[in-house]
């Protein structure tokens, strides 16, 4: 299907080579079911090989000046550039995310690294006011940021390449080394890129991709005392079992949601169509901002149902190698037959689908249903396929009590052109972040993201990541005073 090479097997990578396992394990391409290669399934001996390794290389790492660990990431990102078009191959193929989205996340890969390049060069602390409390009388003082250690990097398979970067980025950006377990079903990115980072002269043994199943690699990740913290982005039955297993690691854990869009009356409907389409429908809603619910006033409810059903139904379905690929297969006949039996739900009880809700070639159509039950799996759950549901609202305050009555809480969004109602949103939803006049999918990656609730706890976006991943430490000094 491609003329990307792919070797037959792939190994594990640790310590800067190829390591074998005992067992692999067919990797399958989510479009064609074709085999795309055979992936190597580490066992609890060579994870552990993987973290002692890690921990060896944080004596070069943690004592590395900021402007070379600057001048790797940098080099990466040099690189990337160079060999974008296949790094996307490499995530449409694994993945079948549609080419165009994927060469768009190799771009955002690209801005992640050169964010955390940037970072690298200003990770920092304050000084001390210790006058301010009598008892610090001619003490002067300042806190510094220390690296941690090993970090145990667990990412999922719908953004392979980018979750990745933001792991992996800000970890080398603040002097750590990591081990990195990527989604069973998209591990080929990661080993892209662990291959480049030792093109840009990453020191062997700082970044490990081990491939494998959760039960035994993410396991044994989470459970060793070498491993100062987990970074996890999945679902969150699974954050949850992290969080009870790591005792006291940190832990930062980017889990799921249901996101929701509120449009006032006000809203234009012509110029947010694209933007909800896009946000809906792009990776075929694997996104865990994806537009899931949309809450429209009853003003512009029908003008709304009727553009956004018809945009929908233009989007080309088909290969993920075709560049006009709007569309394609879900990670899984699994999660297809999942999101299926959520839409019979809702057509079981009373909600209307007026477009998709079926198979083309063997992949879920773009779905549209409306008078949807808050009760219901496509509402309430996260999809995470493209399903959108639309229910009316009188107001804005309504659809606020909709949003906040979730286990979620990642981001919303809310067209308004109030600004007394713009402004109470931003202080009632329940979320971690609130986009004014456009969708809860938006992400640049450098912003704070992460969420409330089940949507899980600690930042990504490479700052919030290098504080995430530092420990903060306090000097003070005596000047003589007792
Ligand atoms: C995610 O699915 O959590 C990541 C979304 C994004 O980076 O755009």
């Amino acid at each position: 299907m491609t003329n990307l090479k792919v070797a037959e097997k792939k190994h594990l990578f640790i310590n800067g080579r190829d390591v074998e396992a005992d067992t692999y394990a067919p990797l399958y391409s989510p479009y064609s079911d074709e085999i795309i290669v055979e992936i190597a399934m580490a066992d609890e001996q060579l994870t552990k090989e993987a973290i002692k390794t890690a921990q060896k290389a944080f004596q070069v790492i943690s004592k590395m000046p900021a402007f070379e660990r600057s001048a790797i990431l940098e080099k990466m990102v040099e690189l990337l550039k160079e060999r974008a078009d296949e790094a996307a191959e490499v995530i449409a193929i694994e993945s079948a995310k549609p080419i165009s989205f994927a060469k768009g996340e190799v771009s955002r890969t690209i801005e992640t690294y050169k964010f955390a390049a940037e970072e690298a060069k200003r990770i920092h602390g304050e000084t001390i006011p210790f006058d301010a409390a009598p008892g610090g009388v001619g003490r002067i003082g300042y806190t510094v940021r220390n690296p941690i250690g090993v970090i145990g990097a667990i990412t999922p398979f719908n953004f392979p390449m980018n979750l990745v970067a933001h792991k992996v980025g800000p970890a080398i950006a603040s002097g750590n080394t990591i081990v990195l377990k990527p989604a069973s079903q998209t591990p080929l990115s990661a080993l892209y890129i662990a291959e480049l980072f030792k093109e840009a002269g990453l020191p062997d043994g700082v970044l490990n991709v081990v491939t494998g199943s959760g039960s035994v690699v993410g396991e044994t990740i989470i459970k060793d005392d070498r491993v100062q913290m987990i970074t996890f982005t999945g679902s969150p039955a699974v954050g949850i079992g992290i969080r009870n297993k790591a005792g006291l690691k940190k832990t930062t854990l980017e889990l799921g949601s249901n996101a929701a869009v509120i449009l006032d009356k006000d809203t234009n409907i012509d110029q947010v169509i694209d933007r909800c389409i896009l946000g809906a429908f792009s990776n075929q809603g694997q996104v865990c901002i994806s537009l899931q619910r949309v809450y429209a006033h009853e003003e512009v409810y029908d003008q709304f149902v009727e553009k956004f059903v018809k945009a929908s139904k233009k989007l080309k379905v088909g290969n993920p190698l075709d560049p006009e690929t709007y569309i394609s297969s879900l990670i899984s006949k699994k999660e297809t037959e999942r999101a299926l039996s959520w839409i019979e739900e809702a057509k079981q009880n009373e909600a209307v689908v007026l477009a998709g809700g079926k198979l083309k070639d063997g992949i879920l159509e773009p779905t549209v249903i409306v008078n949807v039950d808050p009760m219901l799996k496509v509402s309430c759950q996260e999809v995470f396929a493209p399903v959108v549901i639309v229910n009316k609202v009188k107001t804005v305050e309504e659809a606020i009590e909709y949003v906040n009555n979730s286990r979620y809480g990642l981001q919303a969004g809310v067209y308004t052109k109030n600004i007394d109602r713009a402004l109470f949103a931003t202080e009632a939803l329940e979320v971690g972040a609130v986009m004014i006049n456009d969708i809860p999918t938006f992400r640049v990656d450098h912003m704070p993201y992460g969420g409330v609730k089940e949507s899980g706890t600690g930042r990504e976006g490479i700052k919030y990541a290098v504080e995430e991943m530092t420990e903060l430490k306090l000097v003070v000094w005596n000047r003589g005073e007792k």
